[in-house]
């Protein structure tokens, strides 16, 4: 397909999802699913941002996540850690924001910091913002706003008040994509997916590259978006 004739979203979601199966058909650890998941990030956060998407949201661990084995969530963590304070100069050099959704609590002082380093060393970038959740869950998003309001003493709200007070001011979600051929919103960005189009590869996250990137647009352009209404004749 002519690339001119393709819609470019506003704002993309990915649900990264398979790293553990990606490894294991390989016979590698989950852990290293996660570290080649990654690299996938990187990647695929520049692809994406650099066609013309201001906003790349992306579940990198959810509050559930907690509950997995200690050795899982201690790699993911340091894979965090070491992500965020040692790759700013990437996200500098691709001139992509990095903004964080999620939970403060749970997570540790080295994990807080490096997210801290990460957003302020990427504050000035222009080129897109690429908004991490971790220790992340829709509903938890929603609670947190409402406790906000209560702690601001509103009587009433409408919505553009409400999107206000969520982890970050984001446009509505676009196109979301779930990697790994599992069709779930599993409490991501509830709010947010309200009119949004979905998309499921078969892949696994860690094969989602550009080639892929490429077929959910083309997917994506096909799709005739009412938001509720009528069909425009
Ligand atoms: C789900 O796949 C994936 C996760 C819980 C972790 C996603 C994290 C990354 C891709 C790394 C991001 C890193 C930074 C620094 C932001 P799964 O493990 O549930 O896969 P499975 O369903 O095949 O077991």
């Amino acid at each position: 397909m002519n690339s001119t004739n393709i819609l470019i979203p506003n704002h993309v979601a990915i649900i990264l999802d398979g790293n553990g199966r990606w490894a294991k058909e390989r016979g590698l650890k989950r852990t290293e699913g996660h570290r080649e998941g990654y690299k996938t990030l990187k990647k695929i956060s520049k692809y994406i941002l650099h066609k013309g998407t201001k906003y790349l949201s992306v579940f990198a661990f959810s509050t559930e996540n907690f509950n997995r084995p200690k050795e899982e969530v201690d790699y993911l963590m340091n894979l965090f850690i070491k992500g965020f304070k040692n790759d700013t100069w990437y996200f500098n050099k691709e001139n992509i924001r990095v903004v964080f959704s999620g939970r403060k609590e749970k997570l540790s002082k080295e994990v807080l910091e490096a997210m801290d380093i990460m957003e302020k060393d990427t504050l000035n970038n222009t080129g897109g913002i690429l908004n991490i959740c971790l220790n992340y869950g829709g509903r938890a998003e929603i609670v947190d706003a409402v406790n906000k309001i209560i702690k601001d003493k509103k009587e009433s709200i409408t919505e553009e008040e409400f999107k206000k007070y969520l982890y970050q001011d984001l446009p509505d979600i676009d196109l979301m994509i779930r990697t790994s051929g599992e069709i779930r919103i599993s409490n991501f960005m509830l709010w947010q997916l309200s009119y949004t189009e979905l998309y499921f590869p078969n892949c696994y996250f860690p094969d989602f590259l550009e080639e892929e990137y490429d077929k959910a647009l083309t997917e994506y352009t096909k799709r005739e978006r009412r938001f509720g209404g009528l069909k425009n004749e």
